[in-house]
């Protein structure tokens, strides 16, 4: 099943009467239930496809289709974007605010407060936690919503290398137990080969490859075969 198959899509920006076109001819389709890496060097169009998918940007050709139709889209950005006057808990809360099941709020909040590592800190504000602990609460914030896709945008991009690679990790570990259909734009082809099960390349707003990496979780990036698929996607890249 499909959850998100996109056809000729592009985006023309127009920057003093000039038409600056951002992506180009997008034609792209994601099985639910995939983990999918977008990598690419910066201005080549990743983050402008991502507010595209997410209905943030009108498209300005070609056509896309969610399943469900009205599919719930979660989003994460590369800074936090935390509300400072909330708690952990209602940060994640944030999009449930209006439900009125508050047993099953506590009860949503409460799951990935634990699958997230942040139980001790669901009192504690934005300002007292750490760059990572608030990445979690961000993602946290998308898992509560319950999307049937989650879009990520360099999210783990601000962290320190430890912070970074102990997120990716948990990150497997989520998709693996919520199972979400997730797009993970990233700049950094390791991250992209560590995580994707579909590593798509992007260059001058097109997409120049789709690789598919057949690969178990977790990864071992020292083993030969993660290092053929890191050399052809950066190969790819490379070479333009
Ligand atoms: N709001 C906008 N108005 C005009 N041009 C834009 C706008 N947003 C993006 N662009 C242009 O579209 C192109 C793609 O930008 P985009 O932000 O999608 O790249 P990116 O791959 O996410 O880069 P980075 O890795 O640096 O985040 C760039 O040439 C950029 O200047
Ligand atoms: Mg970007």
């Amino acid at each position: 099943m499909m959850a998100l198959t996109l056809s000729g899509v592009g985006k023309t920006y127009i920057i003093e009467n000039k038409q600056v076109p951002a992506v180009s001819d997008i034609s792209l389709t994601v099985e639910t239930g995939r983990f999918v890496t977008i990598v690419g060097r910066s201005g080549c169009g990743k983050t402008t496809l991502l507010r595209l998918i997410a209905g943030l940007e009108p498209k300005s050709c070609g056509t896309m289709g969610f399943n469900p139709p009205n599919a719930k889209i979660g989003l994460v950005f590369q800074e936090p974007r935390l509300m400072p006057w909330l708690t952990v808990e209602n940060n994640m809360a944030f999009a449930l605010l209006q439900e009125q099941d508050h047993d099953q709020v506590q009860q949503t909040v409460q799951h990935y407060l634990k699958m997230l590592h942040l139980e001790d800190f669901r009192k504690a504000y934005p300002a007292q936690i750490s760059g990572g602990m608030a990445q979690r609460t961000a993602l946290g914030r998308a898992l509560c919503y319950n999307p049937d896709i989650i879009l990520m945008d360099e999210p783990l991009g601000a962290l320190d290398a430890f912070t970074r690679a102990s997120l990716q990790k948990e990150l497997v570990n989520i998709f693996l137990l919520a199972k979400k259909t997730i797009l993970f734009v990233t700049h950094d082809v390791d991250e992209a080969v560590l995580l994707g099960q579909q590593v798509i390349v992007m260059e001058g707003g097109r997409i120049l490859r789709d690789f598919s990496v057949p690969l178990t979780y977790p990864r071992d990036t020292a083993s030969k075969e993660f290092y053929e698929i890191r050399t052809q996607v950066l190969q790819a890249i490379m070479d333009r």
